[in-house]
């Protein structure tokens, strides 16, 4: 059974796997070395908040990171609003997982009072797909297509 609990604060493995197996979403593009030794990458590699899906074992996980205008991530709207990262491990993927812990991050999100919630997504990733059934839309004028936001 799949239960969903807080990120903690010593699970930096884990974002760097996740963030591996994201910016690898199309194949085996990059290394975990590319991530630790990539600026614009490494910074992911943090949390402010996050969801962890546990089943024997971190399955998947979901985290917010507000990041500053002068260090921005791709998916940066502005310095108030938390940019969201989402990965579920393969052979996990395709079962609602994903769907959970975006519910819960943004249930999270309003409880903190937060404005909204941004992310960038490549195109032809599918997960533009699940993004858009929770209500996130194109920041619009001025940012890149893939950026997309979800604004409470
Ligand atoms: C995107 C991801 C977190 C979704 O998690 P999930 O548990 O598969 O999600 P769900 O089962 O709740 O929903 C499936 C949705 O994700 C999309 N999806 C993306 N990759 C998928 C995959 N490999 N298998 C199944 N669905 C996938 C589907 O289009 C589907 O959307 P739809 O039902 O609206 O068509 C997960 O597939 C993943 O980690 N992918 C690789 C990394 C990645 O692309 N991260 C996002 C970067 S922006």
């Amino acid at each position: 059974m799949t239960t969903i609990r807080p990120l903690r604060a010593d699970e930096q493995a884990l974002l760097s796997q996740a963030t591996l197996g994201n910016i690898n979403w199309a194949g085996p593009r990059y290394a975990l070395d590319d991530v630790m030794n990539t600026p614009t990458i490494a910074h992911y590699v943090a949390a402010d908040e996050g969801l962890v899906a546990e089943d024997g074992g971190p399955v998947g996980v979901v985290w917010l990171r507000f990041f500053p205008a002068d260090d921005p991530g791709y998916g940066f709207v502005e310095e108030s609003i938390p940019e969201l990262s989402i990965w579920v491990a393969e052979g996990h993927r395709g079962r609602g997982l994903g769907g959970q812990l975006l519910d819960g991050i943004v249930a999270l999100a309003r409880e903190k009072d937060m404005p909204g919630i941004s992310l960038s997504v490549e195109k032809g990733n599918p997960a533009r797909h699940l993004y858009e059934r929770h209500g996130f839309l194109p920041a619009g004028d001025g940012y890149d297509s893939g950026t997309l936001v979800l604004r409470f």
